[in-house]
């Protein structure tokens, strides 16, 4: 039974760490939050030296003081438990609790998230001031949500020490049913002379040599996602025992390429989903990037989410920190909104003045309030309270995109035909004209049950083991249409590869056969009959069945099919055997969406995102222009546009330059 947040409203807030502050700026803190609308914060994060000066010594009275004065001024709070920065002392006393990288390196305390994740001394340790924490703070009326730790993985994903090896061959005993036999099977050991004759010969993917076993890395993968798991969810336990009722989240990072956890397994662990999202200053479609991010971390809460983190303004941890422009931090937020989010909430409360983010961006910035981000801020709150009634509201989507993280690892392992292809570029390449169209998306793993889609598109599906590949191809046969990319069905869930010809697990659904793949170097295209080009990728498809779409025109492929269409059962499977030219992918996801019934969220000019909330007594209709033209889209009668409390009576509604509109409209208005 997963628990509840019970907020009024939207949640708004941010990190908030007073412990850093002297306490006379405490009263201006909370001040500024009324004046923002902030109702939730997230408190003691990384507060684990202050809390517990010794071991076994502990200090309370700063957090006494800090929830009390969040109670008296309204505020909630989301506590944390403070196990992502272990104190100074506690590395003296357990040394070998410290990480070892792939090197063979053992890291030194000094910043956050250097702990060996299967160091018992660490658990232990964790886990007791978790139990003090859940215990002092269980009835605390401030407390709303215990926040379990802090971005699992983001520093220490792996550890490579003893301890860890040891860990790993417990996981992999159990994995393989105490059959080493059944290891060395599944890992082809016979390969390069790496056969096991006993468990203890088992160590993690250490650097050595050569290119170590795929398997063995792949359960590496398995194993270093599962072992943060089991730490979250033994402080969750130990948080639940002392207050059953609490719900408890921990904040995911679901993009920028972090993909140390299979977040499938973690999201049933935890009773609200959260992720923390923050732009890349390289990337000048961002906003892409925010809605991608949002139906990724809808689809894996299965409803309503938490934003835990984004920025007000400049992040401070890449190469150059890009501040927002105009309007952008609005616009980012309602984005997160309008994909379910049901609570916004930036890193942090007050930009520091000391330690490694002074230079990161917060909602009250170091100019104080006499600033444009502290005004943004407010006009913020103020629409999140305007949108209150979106609480609970949830996606509907007719699309669905196949997102798996071992399918993820396995592409990006060394060693492949091509080290350019990255699943999260060729799955962003597919979103974006769905994005662009107005379409909404979910992402499903390859066993989900896909009975509420018309279209599946699996752009990247590298692994796949054959109950989630008989769960695509029988969508198909019974009348779905599926769109399959290159390099998919390629290997089995121990990444073996499936003979007989390549796509291996999609070729009879797809009605074709490739006896050789062809990647293409980068910066190479190659060209398509109908006038668009390919680049990445392409491969020897012979139809075995499939109609050909369309054939290279030069290279060494030319005539040779790269887009083909195949009637399987009563539906219908593409395979797109290169990565099509944007306007080519575009035009050819609009036929096949068309062809499948789909239709968009509503038609919107060029760069106004439309994004839809279904209630249970009104849709919720999101439009943000990102390309600072404005627009006038059509809406149902008897709508109102919300952030401005306006009744819309002349069947559209102004989305100003830049900015946002959020229109509730009768539930009626879509199929
Ligand atoms: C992460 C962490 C925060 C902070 C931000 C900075 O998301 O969770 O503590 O370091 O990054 O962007």
């Amino acid at each position: 039974m997963k628990r509840t947040l019970s907020l009024p409203g939207l949640a708004y807030g941010g990190d908030y760490n007073p412990e850093q502050w002297p306490e006379e700026v405490w009263a201006e803190d909370v001040r500024l939050m009324a004046e923002a609308g902030v109702n939730m914060v997230s408190v003691n994060i990384f507060s684990w030296a202050l809390l517990e000066p010794a071991e076994g010594a502990y200090d309370f009275s700063r957090l006494d003081r800090i929830l009390d004065m969040l109670y008296t001024h309204g505020i909630a709070a989301d506590l944390a438990t403070p196990t992502a920065a272990p104190p100074a002392w506690f590395f003296r006393a357990h040394p070998e609790a410290l990480p070892v990288d792939r090197d063979g390196r053992r890291l030194s305390y000094g910043s956050r998230q250097t702990f060996c994740p299967s160091s018992p001394a660490y658990r232990a340790a964790a886990l007791r001031i978790a139990g003090e924490l859940g215990r002092r703070y269980a009835d605390h009326p401030a407390v709303v949500m215990w926040h379990v730790h802090n971005e699992y993985g983001c520093h220490n994903a792996e550890c490579h020490c003893d301890t860890s090896a040891e860990a790993f061959r417990r996981w992999l005993r159990t994995r393989y049913a105490d059959d080493l036999a059944a290891l060395n099977d599944a890992w082809g050991t016979t390969f390069w002379s790496q056969w096991y004759y006993d468990w203890d010969e088992i160590i993690p993917p250490r650097a050595t040599g050569a290119v170590p076993n795929p398997t063995h890395q792949l359960d590496w993968r398995r194993f270093c996602s599962d072992e943060l798991l089991s730490l979250c969810t033994a402080e969750r336990d130990v948080l639940r025992e002392a207050a059953p009722s609490t719900p408890a989240t921990t904040n995911f990072m679901v993009m920028y390429n972090f993909d140390a956890l299979d977040y499938w397994r973690w999201a049933p662990e935890l009773d609200v989903v959260s992720n923390d999202h923050y732009l890349r200053s390289t990337d000048p479609e961002s906003e892409i990037d925010i809605a991608l991010s949002g139906d990724l971390v809808r689809s894996l809460a299965g409803g309503p989410w938490l934003l835990m983190e984004h920025s007000t303004g400049a992040v401070n941890w890449q190469h150059v920190n890009r501040a927002k422009g105009p309007g952008e931090l609005r616009r980012n937020a309602l984005a997160h909104v309008a994909r379910g989010a049901d609570g916004i909430a930036f890193f942090q409360w007050r930009a520091a003045k000391a330690g490694a983010e002074q230079w990161h961006s917060a909602m009250l910035p170091h100019a104080g309030t006499d600033s444009v981000i502290w005004r943004d801020v407010v006009q913020l709150g103020a629409d999140l309270r305007a949108l209150a009634e979106v609480r609970g509201s949830r996606g509907v989507a007719e699309v669905a995109v196949v997102w798996d993280w071992n399918a993820k690892w396995a592409l990006e392992l060394p060693s492949q035909p091509s080290e350019e292809v990255r699943q999260l570029d060729l799955v962003r390449s597919w979103y974006e004209p769905l994005w662009r169209a107005g379409i909404a998306v979910d992402f499903v793993r390859p066993g989900a049950d896909l009975s509420a889609y018309r279209l599946v598109l699996a752009p990247s599906l590298y692994l796949v083991d054959d109950a989630g590949a008989e769960n695509l191809t029988g969508f198909t046969e019974r009348g779905g249409t599926l769109v399959v990319g290159f390099h998919s069905g390629a290997v089995d869930e121990n990444c073996h590869v499936r003979l007989g010809g390549y796509p291996g697990a999609f070729r009879e659904a797809l009605g074709v056969r490739t006896d050789e793949l062809f990647p293409l170097l980068p910066g190479e295209t190659v060209g398509l009959e109908g006038g668009g080009t390919g680049s990445l990728w392409s491969e020897r498809v012979r139809p075995t069945g499939a109609q050909v779409v369309s054939s290279y025109t030069d290279g060494p492929l030319t005539g040779v099919p790269a887009l083909t269409r195949h009637g399987y059962g009563t539906g219908t499977a593409w395979y797109v055997a290169t990565l099509p030219d944007p306007d080519t992918l575009t035009a050819l996801l609009d036929r096949i969406r068309t062809e499948a019934g789909v239709t968009p969220v509503r038609v919107t000019p060029e760069g106004v995102e439309a994004a839809l909330r279904r209630g249970r007594d009104a849709d919720y209709l999101f439009l943000i222009d990102h390309r600072g033209k404005g627009a006038e889209v059509p809406v149902a009668a008897d709508a109102v546009e919300l952030l401005t409390g306006r009744p819309l009576t002349d069947g559209s509604v102004t989305v100003p330059p830049g900015g946002v509109a959020v229109v509730r409209e009768p539930r009626s208005v879509l199929p």
